[in-house]
């Protein structure tokens, strides 16, 4: 058979090759088959060797326009087939504008923090600042500068958290007590702040400290094991319950709407005496007696009282000239009031279907 017949064969493989290419490897491939240092067409070249002198120009020149024609046929192959990558691409990576958008996720205020926060508004109204206490304390000035006495049960492991547990109880504890040193504990009360601000501020003292407290309560519908108080100090020349009276008042209309009743309850607070509990008509029986307020009318809703001369004499005021007041909100029980909840355990759970409905 004759190379020149070879090289028609060849121009027919080498279309069936590139056309059938569909990768830019398979063409890179068909490449190196036709056109490479041991490929198809090189080795008819170097056959030409065994040509007459007659025959080889001829012959040459149609293998060379077959080279050319291949690298052609191969040039405009690796376009098209870096032009249909190109076209997969974009279909691939296409985003559809019209699509609607994937809505990220937002939080919403727990209700606890906008309790406090409406609790904030209400006493900056009225003139007072807002401090900010730690949550890790000392029994000196979470009991002891509050006037509790050594044996206070509310002292105990089961009433509080120690941090750094000194066998409390125990006679070496007592003892250690009585020395004055103090243990570190997570504030059973916001009531500490009183006596930061004693120590650290001259009177007139118009003040509240909202924050986290921590006691070892199982939680259950009406407990939780840390929950958020309000405390409020007021100590100035003059001050007297009526003031206090007036303050709690206006706080609670301003909280729960203003056909609201108020009770003031004696009651016992180491820190304060007189000390009393509040109580607010019942927003669903409005003082009929209903299972809400336990058919009392009435719901409890703070502790107060006229701060114990004790309390400001150990900080370091003077009794005979200063008077002041004192008062403990519970925000959770607040939030319940308000909400009518039927468990505190749903504050804690960070629900999202719970917390936005306020
Ligand atoms: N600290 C009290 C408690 O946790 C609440 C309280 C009562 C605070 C009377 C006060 C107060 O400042 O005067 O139960």
């Amino acid at each position: 058979m004759s190379l020149v017949e070879d090289l028609e064969r060849l121009e027919q493989t080498a279309h069936e090759r590139i056309e059938s290419a569909t990768t830019a490897e398979q063409l890179e491939a068909a490449r190196v088959a036709l056109l490479g240092r041991k490929g198809q067409l090189t080795d008819m070249m170097h056959m030409m060797g065994s040509l007459s002198p007659e025959e080889r120009p001829a012959v040459g020149k149609r293998a060379n326009e077959l080279r050319r024609l291949i690298e052609g046929m191969i040039e405009r192959s690796s376009q098209s087939l870096a032009e249909v990558a190109r076209q997969n691409l974009i279909s691939r990576e296409a985003v559809d504008i019209s699509l609607p958008g994937v809505r990220p996720v937002i939080g919403h205020q727990h209700l606890i923090s906008s309790i406090l926060e409406e609790i904030e508004d209400i006493f900056c109204g009225m003139g007072y600042t807002v401090e900010y206490g730690r949550h890790v304390e000392t029994t000196y000035y979470n009991f002891t500068a509050l006037n509790a006495p050594e044996d206070h049960p509310s002292r105990s492991a089961r009433d509080t958290f120690y941090v750094v547990d000194n066998a409390v109880g125990t006679a070496d504890h007592a003892e250690a007590h009585a020395r004055g040193e103090s243990d570190i504990l997570l504030r059973t009360q916001t009531s500490g702040q009183q006596v930061h601000a004693l120590e650290n501020e001259k009177p007139p003292i118009y003040m509240i400290s909202p924050g986290t407290v921590y006691r070892p309560d199982t939680p259950d519908a009406c407990h939780l094991p840390q929950f958020n108080q309000v405390e409020g100090l007021v100590v100035d020349e003059g001050i007297t319950f009526g003031d206090l009276k007036g303050t709690l008042d206006t706080f609670i209309r301003a909280m729960f709407g203003e056909d609201r009743k108020t009770r003031y309850r004696p009651h016992f607070f180491p820190f304060t005496e007189p000390s009393c509990e509040v109580d607010v008509s019942c927003n669903v029986c409005h003082g009929k007696g209903c299972s809400f307020c336990k058919h009392s009318g009435w719901i409890e809703i703070l502790g107060c009282g006229m701060v114990d001369p004790n309390v400001l004499e150990m900080s370091g005021v003077d009794s005979e000239k200063y008077t002041g007041f004192a008062f403990g909100i519970g925000a959770e029980r607040v939030a319940a009031l308000r909400y009518d909840l039927p468990d505190l355990r749903a504050l804690m759970t960070g629900d999202m279907r719970f917390l936005a409905q306020f």
